[in-house]
């Protein structure tokens, strides 16, 4: 069985699009499984340019795309996705494109908590999206979430509405805001129901199919492990568990069904929101890799903090996540550099660690230790065989390999499909 789970080793931004997009042109069925419309993806195909923010990556090539029930999905934006890329040229029907009907929604109650919550923590304020993500997924374990299988019962919801609208006014009265109008809510999930009705079902039947007919199943993960609410920069992270582990439980398919699980590795770190970064520039290095990187968040356009390669950080996220090889993308940032700079090791009150400590304080305090090595002035930029890159640059993504203790599968030159040096077919091995 050839499945691939594709998930970001670093803080989310690691160019999963590209490689996702590749890879979906060849799997059978795409599967988002956690997060929401906080993931940017940017595909660029032949010239054109699709932006993606909940939808699978496969729906542009027309692969079968499933939202799982690990996500959260707005239906608003979700409308609102599939209308710009229908103007796009693309065909987006129930034949191609399917929504897990135990999915929790977004709701505007949940946008509006994100707000309040980020404007009053100030300075210690997480950096999220504003899309509403950490608060619907509280009320998704908090078991009074409203579900894509809700729409089709908006009759009889008044129950669990004011269960929900109980919770909820009392936080907003915390923020001197009036009580949640039931009345509005029932009547906008009233107008949108149809829409997402027409693509739900239980998804878990579809891909026990898909499987048993034999189909490459991409599982896409969206943010990175560093943001996952488990393993990440707690509390400066998302409200899911990014790591691989979750392809199953948010899919609705076992662990037996993740397959090769492919992580997608920066050449150089870069963070959007508050939180630790060991490696972080704040001189003419760290504008010259945002620059030449475009480092602007897809999301929110936000500039994105950058800095040099952290091995200690993507040795931990490979191990968490069972990574069973990486792809490196964008090299080609690192063009033109004199000397480049790899952290292999922090040092924190005078110690030596080879790990990222979970404590909030520890992580902001560690000092990264740099091993350092020559530049190359030649362009890597759309390389497509290992035999074009310069000698320089083959030595740092040998160096990378070793350090992070997981094999690089394949490097990635340019935002183009085809601009990608394969050592290692995920979907063959
Ligand atoms: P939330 O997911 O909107 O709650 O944001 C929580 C944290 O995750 C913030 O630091 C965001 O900037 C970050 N984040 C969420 N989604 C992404 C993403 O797709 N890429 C990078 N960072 C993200």
């Amino acid at each position: 069985m050839a499945n691939v789970t594709v998930i970001g080793a670093q803080w989310g931004d690691e160019g999963k699009g590209k490689i996702v997009d590749w890879l979906a042109s060849r799997a059978d069925a795409v599967v988002r499984f956690q997060g929401g419309h906080n993931a940017g993806h940017t595909l660029v195909i032949d010239g054109n340019v699709f932006k993606l923010s909940l939808l699978p990556s496969g729906i542009v090539s027309g692969t079968l795309s499933i939202i799982g029930n690990g996500v959260v999905l707005d239906p608003w934006a979700l409308k609102g996705e599939i209308e710009k890329l229908e103007s796009q040229g693309v065909t987006i029907t129930d034949d191609n494109f399917a929504i897990a009907d135990n999915c929790p929604l977004i709701l505007p109650i949940h946008r509006d908590l994100d707000g309040l919550r980020e404007t009053a923590a100030g300075s210690g304020k997480i950096g999220t999206t504003g899309r509403g993500i950490g608060p619907a997924y509280e009320d998704k374990v908090g078991r009074r979430a409203i579900r894509v299988c809700d729409l089709a019962h908006l009759d009889t919801l008044e129950p669990q509405l004011d269960r929900l609208c109980a919770h909820h006014d009392a936080l907003r009265a915390g923020f001197d805001q009036p009580p949640v109008d039931r009345e509005a809510l029932l009547a906008e999930l009233k107008e949108i129901a149809p829409f997402v009705l027409r693509f739900a079902q239980p998804v878990w039947k579809r891909l026990k199919k898909v499987r048993k007919a034999g189909a490459k199943i991409l599982f896409e993960g969206a943010q990175g492990v560093l943001l996952d609410v488990d393993h990440g920069t707690y509390p400066f992270v998302t409200s899911s568990n990014t790591v691989s582990g979750t392809a199953a439980s948010g899919s609705g398919l076992g662990p037996n069904s993740t397959g090769f699980v492919l992580g997608i590795v920066k050449a150089y770190t870069t963070r959007v929101g508050s939180g630790p970064f060991p490696t972080e520039l704040d001189d003419a290095d760290g504008q010259r890799l945002g620059e030449r990187g475009h480092e602007f968040g897809t999301v929110t356009g936000r500039q994105r903090r950058c800095g040099w390669f952290d091995a200690v950080l993507v040795r931990q996220s490979c191990a968490i996540s069972g990574v069973t090889g990486v792809a490196l993308t964008k090299v080609d940032v690192l063009d033109g550099f004199d000397t480049v700079k790899i952290c292999t090791g922090y040092r924190l009150r005078g110690k030596i660690m080879d790990y990222f400590p979970s404590h909030a304080a520890d992580q902001a305090e560690v000092e990264p230790i740099y091993e350092e090595m020559e530049g190359w002035s030649e362009s890597t930029a759309g390389a497509r065989s290992y035999a074009d890159l310069p000698a320089n640059a083959i030595k740092y993504i040998q160096r990378v390999q070793e350090l992070i203790e997981t094999p690089v599968a394949l490097v990635s030159t340019s935002p183009e499909r085809d601009d990608t040096i394969l050592m290692r077919d995920p979907f063959v091995d």
